[in-house]
């Protein structure tokens, strides 16, 4: 985009996605409870529509924040995802997905878990593309998107740092390599 050109924004509740799954027996892990990496992958696309809706673009999972798993989920609950943009870069978005696990007999759900994902947005060559810029509306929104933009500084700096570490790795090993 050229610098004078306006850059579009578009309010957090147009990109708001909600998924649902109900978990089967393949879906469970050996002790009989929901695996993990099923839930993973529910979250991941569940996100990965929240961020496409935001770019109208195709997008990667470019990181994936800690998960930690609260309590399990079991066989024949089913697993509701609702995934939020919480702010955006030039080309990469974090969307937020809360997972909860709704017993269908009696309608209680639990909170599981939580995570936060990275999109980037990707042109035709392959290269990060420019999404809009997000509308946080609400008080939440806010809340959310001043939460999202102190993570981000954090994962970029995690980001700069292992490659500091890999760089001065490759250097002291190519030091120690007998010459040919
Ligand atoms: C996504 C990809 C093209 C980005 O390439 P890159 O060289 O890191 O590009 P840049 O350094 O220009 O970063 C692009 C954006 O990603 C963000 N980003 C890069 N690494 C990040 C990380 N680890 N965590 C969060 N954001 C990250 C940058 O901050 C930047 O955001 P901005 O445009 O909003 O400022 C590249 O990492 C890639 O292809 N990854 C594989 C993605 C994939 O295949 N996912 C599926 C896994 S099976």
């Amino acid at each position: 985009m050229s610098g004078s050109a306006v850059r579009a924004a578009l309010p957090v509740s147009a990109s708001r996605h909600e998924s649902s799954a109900l978990m089967m027996p393949e879906d469970a892990n050996l002790l009989g409870n929901v695996f993990g990496g099923a839930v993973m992958a529910l979250m991941d696309k569940t996100a990965a529509v929240c961020a496409m809706r935001h770019a109208r673009q195709q997008c990667v999972t470019v990181s994936v924040d800690r998960i930690e798993f609260r309590e399990p989920i079991h066989v024949g609950e089913l697993v509701v995802l609702k995934a939020s943009v919480n702010f955006v870069g030039r080309s990469s978005m974090e969307v937020g997905v809360r997972v909860e696990a709704e017993d269908l007999r009696t309608g209680l759900r639990r909170h599981t878990n939580s995570c936060y994902l990275t999109f980037v947005a990707i042109d035709a060559a392959g290269r990060p593309a420019e999404v809009p810029a997000i509308i946080a509306e609400s008080h939440e929104e806010r809340r959310r998107y001043e939460a999202a933009q102190a993570r981000r500084a954090r994962r970029l700096d995690e980001r700069a740092a292992e490659a500091q570490h890999t760089r001065a790795h490759a250097a002291a090993h190519a030091a120690t390599e007998p010459a040919t």
